[in-house]
């Protein structure tokens, strides 16, 4: 049932946006290891992977113009960007997704020190799956390449990590994710290079 609603997902997403779907895989992939790393049961490893694979499956609501543009976003573009994660949660609730899955959705965006979108949380009113979500997701887009930036080296973004462990990212997972050897993220490497 959640195997079928997240190939079903992932494949409207690949068909919206390839850019979108690759980071959902990688992502994937980066949450299964810090599960294991984390010694997460099956059922926790499940939600959390899937709920990182489906992250920005709001942004199948997205406009294509928005979506990939390459310069700056204006404030309405940026407003319209903004409403993917309430979007995507909407969408699997519609699903009967279980809330664990729903949120790491709607608050992948949510930062420790109340800065971030769309509800402003703060620090434990952040679920820690969406914690988790936060800090690989941000990981993942400073070590991509775009058309307008080389990417960061994994060091380099390790330690972007760690500068913002505390008012952007949760300070325990941050440690345990930088803790994790850079040889066992490989798989996430490899996805990024068929890209
Ligand atoms: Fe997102």
């Amino acid at each position: 049932m959640k195997g079928t609603i997240l190939v079903n997902n992932l494949t409207r997403l690949m068909a919206k946006d390839e850019v979108t779907y690759s980071h959902s895989l990688r992502l994937g992939s980066m949450a299964k290891i810090m599960a294991n790393h984390l010694r997460f049961d099956e059922e926790q490893k499940e939600n959390l992977i899937i709920g990182c694979c489906l992250h920005d499956y709001g942004k199948i609501f997205t406009p294509e113009k928005i979506l990939h543009k390459e310069s700056a976003l204006t404030s309405k573009e940026w407003e319209i960007m903004k409403r993917h994660p309430v979007i995507g949660a909407r969408l699997l609730i519609l699903e009967n997704v279980e809330q664990e899955i729903i949120d790491v959705v709607k608050y992948h965006h949510e930062r420790i020190d109340g800065k971030g979108y769309p509800y402003g949380l703060k620090g434990d009113e952040i679920p820690n799956y969406s914690k988790i979500c936060s800090i690989i997701d941000s990981y993942d887009s400073m070590v991509s390449n775009r058309v307008y930036r080389k990417g960061l080296t994994p060091l380099q973004a390790r330690e972007e990590l760690m500068k913002h462990s505390g008012t952007q990212f949760d300070e325990f997972y941050v440690r345990e994710f930088v803790s994790i050897p850079q040889d066992r993220l490989e798989s996430r490497d490899k996805i990024a290079l068929r890209r």
